[in-house]
């Protein structure tokens, strides 16, 4: 029953046939999107990659075995038809479809396979979950959202090899068994099969290799590539993700920096026809954490936070006196019309700020009667003032405040400011706010692990001015913490879709900044010893950037997580529901590798 292609081929997509080609005969394959049956004629939704065009079986009309074959036909069948294009009879036109005033009067019918029953309907929208989704990746993906995404990251792809190619860079590889580089991630390791016992690391990024390509005089790399990092996935994070990774010689930040927008615009004009407005704003990290609360702030919306520590300081409200004694900060958001909000309301705020580590929320409604709010008897009628001035605050609006230290106050108030944006639905749409953040520190301190961390990666540059400060790091924080990094990241409507620097290009300050991030010599020089000795043969000034393809992609589609713009996710606990991957392997390949596994007894079960 199965008929053979041979050589029957396509004249055109189905989506592509007008008006223009009525009278034609034409040769279409594609699978039945729908197949009615009315009163004996059969009308078939024929779809391929570019569409659909409905054809036509009328026993009356088309050959016997045309009319018999397309009996059998079933939703998502493979099939070729022969026929002729026609003008639907009036009235009945489907303006849905864009070939909706034709139809193809079938001749010859071919079914090439047939199909199971659908876990769920090939349509836009559908309601299956996420997990079946991605088993049948294969299915989603004929849906119409699911092609377009793939085929916007296509044009993106294409737009950006010709941005960068244009403009000198060099499409080179980098290895993806590699060891291991330092992006702050969990590494996802090999096993070697001819060293037992060692380990390949895939790359968390190419940033050593791209380097080590301007030591070897490249001048200009580029790559779009894998990436690999065993972190807690979101709906903006995956294990395996793509970079437009590339790195440029004798440059400073504002070449790095133009070439970065030049590149964006291409993408953004090519792909979506957007003339973005260049050069995009600035902000440096220090105003980005003190007005937003985040280094990646969404400046489609106001909603600012502002700083009451001075009045808190002679205030009888215990929690903000202390803590802006103890040289914390009390800050807050003006929630506008927020006065409304129920009890209930406000403890959900209060318990969504204690999940980022806030020990409460205080909260103050502006009434039509004053000043409502459990505190409001601890502040005298001048702080109330002050207070309510500082804010900007007018009735109707509620007042929210953090008391804690600089780092937690900040981070607590950055995503109260995004959730109640959410909520209160003020995010402006169709916007496409760039912002580049400048200025970063350069180092960290590192509670946990109790030493500094380099806030972007170890191979960032200090600001020239602050290099002297690096000897005096180690013993104070201050000091330490006040070096600037040169490094830039790019924000889209508050996501991070890429990040870069200026890098150090001699083995002195490079030794000099692993001596302040507690890397010692020879943890150095295992783990990055090929860098540093390239860094002494001539290594030129260099810098360069990543963009997260997946996200620039996501946002350029209107998706809500990258999984939609990525043919074969992970799902949030990164496995592959279609390869059922991770797996176990026989006890032969282990074996091989000289790798014994112990799995805790609870798993086991
Ligand atoms: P960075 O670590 O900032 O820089 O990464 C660059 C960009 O990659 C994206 N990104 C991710 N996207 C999806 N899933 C993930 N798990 C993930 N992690 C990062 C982000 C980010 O801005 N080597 C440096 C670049 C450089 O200095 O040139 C680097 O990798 O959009
Ligand atoms: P308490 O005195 O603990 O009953 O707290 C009084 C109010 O202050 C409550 O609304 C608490 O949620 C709030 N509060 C407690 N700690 C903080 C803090 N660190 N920052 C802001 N508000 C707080």
């Amino acid at each position: 029953m199965i008929d053979t292609l041979g050589d029957f081929k396509r004249d055109y997509f189905c989506g592509e046939l007008s008006e223009n080609n009525i009278g034609d005969e034409v040769r279409l394959l594609g699978w039945a999107a729908s197949v009615r049956d009315h009163g004996g004629v059969i009308f078939i939704n024929l779809r391929d990659r570019e569409g659909v065009v409905q054809v036509v079986i009328d026993p009356s009309k088309s050959p016997k075995e045309a009319y018999e074959k397309a009996k059998k036909v079933r939703t998502e069948y493979v099939i070729g038809v022969r026929g002729r294009v026609q003008r639907r009879p009036a009235g009945t036109e489907n303006p849905k479809i864009s070939t909706g005033t034709i139809e193809v009067a079938v001749e010859e019918l071919l079914i090439l396979n047939t199909c199971d029953v659908l876990p769920f309907p090939i349509e836009d929208k559908i309601n299956a979950s996420e997990e079946v989704r991605l088993r049948y990746r294969y299915l989603d993906i004929r849906r119409n959202p699911m092609f377009k995404n793939l085929l916007i990251r296509h044009e993106v792809y294409q737009a950006a090899r010709e941005y960068l190619a244009g403009h000198g860079f060099l499409e080179v590889e980098t290895p993806m068994l590699t060891k291991s580089t330092p992006e702050g991630a969990r590494d996802f390791l090999v096993p070697s099969r001819l060293e037992k016992g060692k380990f390949y690391a895939l790359p968390q990024s190419p940033q050593l290799f791209k380097q080590i390509l301007m030591v070897a005089g490249i001048e200009r790399y580029f790559q779009i590539t894998k990436c690999f990092r065993d972190e807690d996935l979101r709906k903006d994070r995956q294990p395996e993700f793509t970079q437009i990774d590339y790195e440029m010689s004798f440059v400073n930040e504002e070449d790095v920096m133009a070439i970065s927008e030049g590149l964006i615009h291409h993408i953004f004009k090519k792909v979506l026809g957007i003339e973005l407005k260049l050069p995009f704003r600035r902000m440096t990290y220090k105003e980005a954490m003190e007005k937003y609360g985040t280094d990646k702030p969404d400046v489609r919306y106001g909603l600012e936070l502002k700083d009451i520590t001075d009045i808190a300081k002679t205030t009888e409200f215990k929690v903000f006196r202390d803590t802006a004694e103890k040289g914390g900060l009390v800050k807050g958001l003006t929630i506008k019309g927020g006065a409304s909000f129920s009890r209930k309301e406000i403890d959900d705020l209060t318990e969504y700020a204690k999940k980022f580590g806030a020990k409460g929320m205080a909260w103050i409604k502006l009434t039509e009667e004053g000043m409502q709010s459990p505190i409001a008897k601890f502040f005298t009628e001048e702080e109330k003032k002050q207070i309510v001035e500082k804010m900007e605050g007018e009735k109707g609006d509620l007042l929210v405040f953090i008391a804690d230290e600089y780092e937690t106050t900040h981070r607590v108030l950055g995503f109260l400011r995004k959730h109640v944006a959410d909520k209160l639905n003020i995010i402006p749409e169709g916007r496409w706010d760039f912002l580049w953040i400048v200025d970063f520190p350069l180092l960290e301190w590192d509670e946990e692990e109790g030493r500094y961390v380099a806030l972007h990666h170890p191979f960032t540059s200090p600001k020239e001015e602050d290099i002297p400060k690096l000897d005096k790091a180690l013993e104070d924080r201050e000091i330490a913490t006040s070096i600037k990094a040169r490094a830039y990241d790019l924000v889209l409507n508050g996501e991070e879709i890429g990040g870069g620097s200026i890098r150090i290009h001699t083995s002195q300050l490079q030794e000099k900044v692993f001596k302040v991030l507690g890397i010692s010599e020879e943890e150095a020089h295992e783990k990055f010893g090929f860098l540093i000795q390239a860094l002494k043969y001539g290594a030129p000034p260099h810098g360069g950037l990543a963009f997260g393809l997946d996200r620039v992609v996501a946002l350029m589609t209107g998706s809500e997580s990258i999984r939609e713009v990525i043919a074969f996710p992970k799902t949030q606990k990164g496995n592959c529901p279609l390869t059922n991957a991770p797996d176990f392997v026989s006890e032969e390949q282990l074996e091989e590798l000289g790798i014994e596994i112990e799995i805790p007894e609870k798993e086991e079960a």
